[in-house]
């Protein structure tokens, strides 16, 4: 039952995907990152089915190991420039687990700016099956309700995915989409940038959301991979900005970083992850006064 439910799921879910363009250089195609509330229930169905799938089998699952890795690579790749390059990576990971079940597949994103003044209102958080579920010690609504979850942040210790809102069933305000515009235009140093966006509306959407998300292996969550995907889109609407778009600087264990250094777990350089183009992905915009402003912004620039 649940499998033939997949199956015709994935099918709808990968014409669907089928990429826009074709690149004449290294990529066949360009994945287009889409805001999640762009996608069909059909392609969010076959999404969860597909995350359900890497969580299947033997404990640790493949979904479990991101949660390890990301817990791993720790204070390596928070607090620090590594951030953004470190993330990108994990997502591309992930991304290419879900293209061998979902051909042609490209990560959603959650764009939080829309859901800004009242984040636990947002359909995201819907107890339906094509949208993903409340808050809870054990979430038990939504397309991951006793999605079960293998580590936490001392280790192994098997539970339900956890989500515990920080004002009881609401959430604090997130970043609205003016404040994050301001952040990336008034930010051309990457460090000071990367941390504007890492401890301000990054942290606080991890804490707000609590659980799992709250911790170190917060990769447990899958909305985790939406909120990241929504950071990274961040990074390269900071980079498309005039004179940013190499810029790498700031220090990692007490050392000056550069574009040479490998990252944590993966080993590809830092300068391997700058042009998504080259990654071949791209973000559609989601509609939101971010994109409008940086539109707005890059024009007057060029
Ligand atoms: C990114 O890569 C693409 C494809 O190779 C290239 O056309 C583009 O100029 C690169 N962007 C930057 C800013 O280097």
């Amino acid at each position: 039952m649940r499998f033939s439910l997949l199956f015709t799921a994935i099918a709808a879910f990968a014409s669907a995907f089928a990429a826009d363009s074709t690149n004449p250089g290294t990529c066949s195609t360009i994945r287009v990152r889409r805001e999640i509330r762009q996608l069909s229930a059909q392609e969010r169905a076959a999404f969860f089915a597909a995350i359900w799938q890497l969580n299947e089998g033997p404990r640790p699952t493949i979904w479990d190991s991101y949660a390890q890795l990301h817990s791993e690579a720790g204070m390596l790749v928070h607090r620090s420039p590594r951030l953004f390059p470190f993330h990108r990576r994990l997502l591309l990971d992930l991304e290419e687990r879900l293209d061998a079940i979902l051909p042609g597949f490209a990560l959603p994103y959650w764009d939080w700016t829309l859901d800004a003044r009242d984040p636990a209102s947002s359909m995201i958080f819907s107890p339906t099956r094509d949208w993903f579920g409340s808050q809870g010690t054990c979430v038990r609504d939504g397309g991951f309700a006793n999605f079960g979850v293998w580590y936490t942040e001392s280790g192994v210790q098997p539970h339900c995915l956890s989500r515990r809102f920080d004002r009881g069933a609401q959430m604090s305000p997130i970043f609205p989409p003016s404040a994050i515009a301001n952040i990336i235009v008034n930010n051309q140093d990457y460090d000071l940038f990367r941390f504007m966006i890492e401890t301000g509306p990054h942290n606080l959407l991890h804490r707000a959301m609590g659980g799992d998300m709250g911790t170190m292996v917060a990769p447990n969550d899958p909305i985790f991979f939406l909120h990241h995907a929504f950071v990274d889109r961040l990074w390269s609407e900071w980079q498309a900005l005039p004179g940013r778009f190499a810029r790498y600087d700031g220090s990692a264990g007490g050392q000056a970083v550069s574009l040479q250094d490998a990252l944590p777990h993966y080993g590809d350089t830092v300068r391997s992850m700058l042009n998504i183009t080259e990654l071949c992905y791209r973000y559609a915009p989601s509609g939101t006064e971010v994109s409008r402003r940086l539109t707005a912004n890059q024009e007057v620039f060029n």
